[in-house]
């Protein structure tokens, strides 16, 4: 690599973290601002070493050359130098790190306990998807979590096959999502907004393209959505273009898929993810690309090439049945 694209690359990473939808450094949450103060200081110390490691170094160079030109650049204490520079010091400096690490730590682990109750998320991680359940509202979605602002949400990470991580960089830290295992997370938003979410754990080809969003609205908003997801949940949509649906069924879309009045039998798991709400989504296999007609149809017409690796097989159909079964997905909302 030359030197002009090696810097560049390293311009590249310090404005990443600060700009774009996944800013971790402009949060909408009091763990996350806590964990942002906690990256300034670490910021602000390796800064601090930084210069005065080359600045003694430049010193030393100075004495050397001063005395070898016979210059007596008058005497230094070696041994108090290296006690305080290079022992009191640095010891210091770790022990801050530490205790600031440890006591973030428990903050952000913690439920947010002020008698406050909670929301309970059951998410599992699927290669490249995220299954969102919530148990006690009986809603399933996918990919798009919505939350009430203010209150602590419980999450209960699991995955299906492989290590994902849950990460909101604006809410909170990052959690493993390990087969066989339930974790627990905290999230709760102290603002409206739609906070990006992203799997920071490596999980196989398209773990790049395995994101999310967080819509936290008000308690209100929260409610009036829970009663038309739950509701619309259990009966098939009767606006439902019926030839959709059947294109729908016969390209067998139903294997993997649940839709209203349509679930598929628990043992199964869920294979693809619940498409009771996709046309309400705003975003198409885990925020790959904008919930279109268009893109719609090229996802289902070829998934391989928006996302290698993932679990959806291409499904060949005819224009006029394809633009069937896009009205279909599109009347589920
Ligand atoms: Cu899932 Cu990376």
């Amino acid at each position: 690599m030359n030197k002009g694209r090696a810097l560049l690359y390293a311009a590249a990473v310090v404005p990443s973290a600060c700009t774009g939808p996944q800013r971790m450094l402009d949060t909408g949450a009091t763990a996350a601002r806590d964990i942002a103060s906690l990256w300034w200081l670490f910021t602000a110390l390796a800064v601090i070493t930084s210069i005065a490691i080359p600045g003694l170094l430049l010193y030393a160079i100075q004495r050397g050359r001063r005395r070898y030109r016979g210059e007596d650049g008058g005497e230094v204490d070696g041994r108090r130098l290296v006690w305080i520079g290079g022992v009191t010091i640095p010891v210091l400096m770790l022990l801050t790190v530490l205790g600031a690490s440890y006591m973030l730590s428990g903050r952000i682990v913690a439920p947010f306990e002020d008698g406050q109750e909670a929301l309970t998320i059951d998410v599992t991680g699927h290669q490249f998807w995220w299954e969102i359940r919530y148990p006690q509202e009986g809603v399933t979605t996918a990919n798009e979590f919505v939350i009430p602002v203010g209150v602590p949400v419980r999450l209960r990470l699991t995955a299906s096959d492989v290590i994902h991580s849950f990460w909101v960089p604006q809410l909170n830290g990052k959690m493993d999502l390990i087969p066989g295992r339930t974790h627990e997370w905290w999230l709760r938003a102290d603002t409206a907004g739609s906070f990006r979410g992203q799997c920071a754990e490596y999980c196989g080809m398209s773990h790049a393209l395995m994101a999310f969003w967080v819509r936290a609205v008000p308690q209100a908003e929260f409610d009036s959505w829970v009663v038309q997801r739950a509701e619309r949940a259990e009966v098939p949509a009767v606006t439902a273009p019926a030839r959709g649906r059947s294109v729908f069924v016969r390209a067998g879309c139903d294997h993997c898929h649940s839709t209203p009045g349509a679930p598929l039998p628990a043992a199964l798991g869920a294979p693809g993810p619940d498409l009771g709400d996709v046309g309400s989504r705003t975003t198409l296999a885990a925020g790959r690309m904008p919930n279109t007609r268009a893109n719609m149809a090229a996802w289902i017409a070829d998934p391989q090439r928006l996302k290698p690796g993932s679990r959806m097989p291409a499904t060949r159909l005819a224009d006029a049945d394809m633009d069937a079964l896009v009205d279909y997905l599109f009347s589920l909302r």
